[in-house]
């Protein structure tokens, strides 16, 4: 088959999309974020909906073009993320969250600007920990048989790492990304390891993120049964 030409093996099917980075307000004008663009996460949205499925797509901080033909819905932090995916998650088949969640939050939100004193030094900042939503959808399994995906970005042992992530977490299939230098973010292109819960392996060779997100579909088909 040529690429885009598939089966719309996910019709009828309802399904659930985390794209783009979390930002934790500090004051008005400033936030702790990340560098994730959202890219994976819209060609999930994208191919998904390609292969007949309703997809909500939970967009956190994205500069991308809407996808057609899916539901966007748009949130800032962590917590705005989990009320959104909890939600959406409530009737899916499957939730993959490719979102990068911020692990910490402020844990106080100024309401006016934070203003540097004359001769003072900086007030250090406290940090408080985030909701991790992925653990929560993969406890809570809100519909039966329902598939739950994650994403990791590790360095060093980066199997072992996805390994210990994915029992952690409970959900049933980790894509590991190994992070370097000009590796993944912001990038057209991503190279894969996705794990299984049920102990599989399954590599993806360097590649366009599309063809990341149709392995990832193809073995959430296998598990819908
Ligand atoms: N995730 C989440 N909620 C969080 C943190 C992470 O749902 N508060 C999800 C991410 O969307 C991703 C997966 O969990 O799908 C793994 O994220 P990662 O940051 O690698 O996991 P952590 O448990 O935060 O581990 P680490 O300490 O390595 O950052
Ligand atoms: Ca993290």
């Amino acid at each position: 088959l040529a690429r885009g030409v598939r089966e719309p093996d996910l019709r009828g099917r309802h399904v659930v999309v985390s794209a783009g980075g979390t930002r934790e307000p500090l004051d008005p004008v400033r936030f702790l974020g990340n560098r994730s663009s959202g890219k994976q996460g819209y060609a999930l949205a994208r191919t998904a909906a390609a292969r007949g499925a309703r997809v909500t797509l939970i967009a956190a901080n994205t500069h991308l073009p809407d996808p057609a033909g899916v539901d966007l819905v748009r949130v800032g932090t962590a917590v705005q993320l989990r009320e959104a995916v909890l939600k959406a998650a409530a009737d899916a088949d499957a939730v993959v969250m490719a979102a990068a969640v911020a692990d910490f939050r402020p844990a106080a939100y100024a309401t006016g600007k934070i203003k540097k004193k004359d001769g003072q030094e900086p007030e250090p900042v406290v940090l408080v920990r985030n909701p991790d939503i992925l653990a929560e959808v993969s406890a809570e399994r809100a519909r039966a048989g329902q598939v739950i995906v994650g994403f990791a970005a590790e360095t060093d042992d980066v199997l072992a790492n996805g390994r210990a992530k994915l029992a952690r977490k409970g959900c049933d299939l980790l894509v590991v990304n190994e992070v370097g230098e000009r590796k993944t973010f912001g990038s057209e292109e991503n190279e894969a390891v996705v794990l299984g819960a049920d102990g599989s392996e399954n590599p993806v060779p360097h590649g366009p993120k599309e063809a990341l997100a149709d392995v990832v579909w193809d073995l959430v088909v296998d598990r819908l049964g």
